[in-house]
């Protein structure tokens, strides 16, 4: 059995936030369409893969991932009709379509969970997990309680909106708590495959799987949750082999051992993905005071440990992280990029982010946003009314834009040569010419400081990876004598067979 399908080795995904991309019937939120007249952008970038957050039917507390319809497309983004339009404009190009699954909980509205807080027995009674009597405490999960006709409190999965259907629990403490392969959760995973098969046959690539590692309660090494998801991954390799999930985990000997063809890095999560761009002093800042070490190290447990079975993707970052030019700026963001798209796994780029899109600071939250709504506002297209993102009035935006005057913008990047986004188009086609720098292989360390030295190797193919974020020049020991130089950026680096010398802020990708 193959450990993914063959496309994956050449992905590079673009995550799209659905509200905040474009908007083509001027109410001031993004849509299906606006997507589908965006495509040709995403794919001149180098990218050949997407994925969207959720856009169900939603009652739209937590902006989407409380779903009250997973068969149907909310109408603010367009119709089921409209998705296979995007799926079609996507095929059509070269390009594979990822949906966001959220299996752990629905919306307080979802019919079935209306169905659930019934006092009469029904169909749905144990689609969710509910306590036998309100008054009793909840065994440590957080719970709805006093909002149903039944007694009982049902436990929740994120916010308290978000009530989590019941896949059953792995260690059985109370009796409420059914063991993962009674009725109930057993028809939840029925259910589960059902809404995976609908989307997948109308023809989309797969799933990014919201919070993976949640599914079965009181399963603390995720013995159950990985049983679960080998399962659906039995169902994917029979009925849908060329399709993929990633799993919202950040643990991939758990998500990876459990079935998933992907996890990717996120923050706080174990990976200390944080270090690199998002902590004090972040190793990819000028100042290099940080550190990369300890994320290489777990980096290469990780990989090991999940049996170098699947794929440990980064992000430049995501709808739930600040954007990354909060901490980096200007060169420092290149440099970033030409970590992100050398190393192993199928790397995502965050929608915006190929521009050098800012944070919002203090903004009021939107659709449970909170401090994560100033990462998810609309793209800047170009210098037009609303950055191009939208006819509507200003005040009728989904979120705010970044209002200052030197506001990044698609368009003037495309047409700067020496732009971020066009740096990023450089490094995203140099990986593609190159089988080495990409999806397969562990790098083998040979700096973890600075600079950070690797080498990527694909059949006889062996490449020279040398980053220096810092602004001053920086050495290590290094017994390669590079051949032909295949990228560079800043100053010359120069390395004799035993030392290796680059100058602050440069890269250096070559051959030997
Ligand atoms: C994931 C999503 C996040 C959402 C949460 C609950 O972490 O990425 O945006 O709020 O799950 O579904
Ligand atoms: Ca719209």
């Amino acid at each position: 059995m193959k450990k993914y399908p063959d496309w994956l080795k050449t992905a590079v995904f673009y995550e799209i936030y659905p509200q905040s991309f474009m908007d083509t019937n001027g109410d001031g939120i993004g849509d299906l369409q606006g997507i589908i007249a965006k495509l040709d952008y995403i794919k001149e970038l180098g990218c050949n893969a997407l994925w969207l957050n959720p856009c169900f039917v939603s009652p739209f507390g937590d902006a989407g991932y409380d779903v009250e319809d997973y068969y149907r497309v909310a109408p603010r983004y367009g119709t089921n009709e409209d998705m296979k339009q995007l799926i079609a404009a996507c095929h059509e190009r070269g390009m594979h379509l990822f949906l966001d699954l959220v299996p752990c909980h629905t919306a307080v509205t979802h019919p079935w969970f209306v169905a659930s807080s019934k006092h009469e027995r029904n169909q749905y009674t144990d689609r969710f997990i509910w306590t036998d009597c309100i008054w009793h405490d909840t065994d440590g999960l957080n719970a709805l309680r006093g909002y149903s006709e039944r007694d009982g409190s049902a436990i929740v999965s994120f916010f308290s909106h978000q009530p989590a259907l019941n896949y059953g629990f792995y260690e059985v403490r109370r009796p409420w708590e059914q063991p993962a392969d009674a009725e109930g959760p057993r028809e939840t995973v029925k259910e589960l495959k059902n809404i995976m098969r609908f989307w997948l046959d109308m023809g989309i690539d797969g799933y990014r799987v919201d919070m993976a590692a949640c599914p079965v309660k009181n399963d603390p090494e995720h013995k159950g949750t990985m049983a679960l998801w080998t399962e659906i991954r039995e169902m994917l390799d029979t009925e849908y082999p060329e399709a993929a999930m990633i799993a919202e985990w950040d643990q991939p000997e758990h998500s990876i051992t459990g079935g998933f063809h992907m996890d990717f890095t996120l923050n706080g999560g174990l990976s200390n993905y944080t270090d690199l761009f998002r902590a004090e002093h972040p190793y990819f800042s000028a100042e290099g005071k940080g550190n990369a070490a300890a994320f290489m190290k777990r980096y290469l447990e990780a990989s090991e440990l999940s049996g170098n079975k699947g794929l440990i993707c980064l992000i430049s970052g995501n709808h739930d992280t600040d954007r990354l030019a909060r901490r980096l700026h200007g060169d420092e963001l290149k440099i970033a990029f030409a970590f992100l798209l050398t190393m192993p796994g199928a790397p995502f780029i965050y929608y915006g982010d190929e521009i050098g899109m800012r944070y919002i600071e203090g903004i009021a939250s939107v659709e449970g946003g909170y401090g994560r709504t100033g990462s998810r506002s609309p793209m800047q297209w170009d210098h037009s009314k609303n950055a191009g993102f939208s006819t509507a009035d200003e005040s009728r935006l989904y979120i705010r834009q970044d209002d200052a005057a030197d506001r990044p913008d698609a368009a003037s990047q495309m047409a700067d040569p020496n732009s971020l986004r066009n740096e990023i188009k450089r490094l995203i086609a140099l990986r593609m010419a190159h089988p080495a720098l990409q999806a397969d292989g562990l790098p083998e360390m040979i700096n973890s400081g600075y600079p950070l030295v690797y080498v990527r190797k694909n059949g006889d193919e062996r490449i020279l990876v040398a980053i220096n974020p810092s602004a001053q020049t920086n050495e290590c020991d290094c017994a390669i004598v590079p051949a032909g130089e295949l990228y560079r950026f800043g100053g010359q680096a120069v390395c004799d067979g035993k030392k290796l010398v680059i100058p602050g802020q440069s890269v250096l990708v070559a051959a030997f």
